[in-house]
């Protein structure tokens, strides 16, 4: 079977309007267009409006969202401020769940509100190094996912992207093995599996220090839909050799 792939960067707390324009330019330029490869950018909100309708091989996303649509919440952003700018917005990224405080009841909300304004949701989990030493990664993926989904219908889980990113794994240079991602994925999958019909066509990507180097067997890997990168997605270079491996797969 044909395999299809997410490529997303998440460029986090990084790059100034010019820098991410500049990006973009260089890296619609560097690629080819691929059917069977969706790649995304999730810039920072200050990049949005400027590189929104940059190329058309390239897809941007948000990496937050509020969920309420307006009101006094300074600093916060909302959905009707992303609508026409952005397709996807990234939802309980492990640096909002630790260093903001954001709980799974908070995301579930998120998740509704994107649903609601027709974002599609890239729902991250994972787990901390001590769960898994404690042996209790499947343990956690499984109260993540039970807790962001409470109350979605089928046909609104479905239309969430999965991003499987272990904590102890972010930026630290120290990746899953394929084997410990597959093993996750195959999990999400077969908790997936219980909610929706043809959980197969649901989009699982891998996030944690992914690079050109451990980016073929990675994707390799049966559940593994894509990858999403924070460090090798502010290179040109990386982030484009790491599409040219999903090409090559995908063809
Ligand atoms: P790194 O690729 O830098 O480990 O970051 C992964 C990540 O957090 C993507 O959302």
């Amino acid at each position: 079977m044909k395999k299809e792939f997410i490529i997303a960067g998440n460029w986090k707390m990084n790059k100034t309007v010019e820098e991410s324009i500049d990006f973009i330019k260089e890296l619609d330029d560097k690629i080819e267009a691929n059917e069977g490869v969706r790649i995304l950018i999730f810039p920072p909100f200050t990049s949005i409006y400027s590189i929104s309708n940059l190329s058309d091989k390239i897809k941007i996303g948000s990496q937050n969202i509020f969920y309420e649509d307006r009101g006094a919440y300074t600093g916060e952003i909302s959905p009707l401020m992303l609508k026409n700018l952005v397709d996807y917005v990234l939802i309980g990224h492990s640096e909002r769940r630790e260093i903001f405080k954001e709980l799974d009841s908070d995301l579930n909300k998120k998740i509704k509100t994107a649903l609601r304004h027709k974002l599609n949701p890239v729902l991250c989990i994972g787990e901390t190094l001590e769960q898994r030493e404690r042996g209790e990664t499947l343990k956690r993926i499984k109260k993540q996912i039970d807790e962001d989904l409470k109350g979605l219908k089928a046909q609104e889980i479905k239309s969430i992207i999965f991003a499987y990113e272990p904590i102890w794994a972010i930026g630290t240079g120290e990746t899953a093995s394929p084997a410990q991602a597959q093993e996750v994925h195959g999990f999400i999958r077969k908790l997936l599996e219980e909610k929706v019909e043809n959980p197969e066509d649901i989009f699982i990507l891998y996030g944690g220090s992914v690079k050109p180097e451990n980016s073929f067997d990675l994707l390799s890997q049966k559940d593994i839909n894509g990858a999403l990168i924070g460090g090798a997605s502010l290179k040109v270079d990386l982030f484009s050799a790491i599409i040219e491996t999903s090409c090559k797969i995908a063809k």
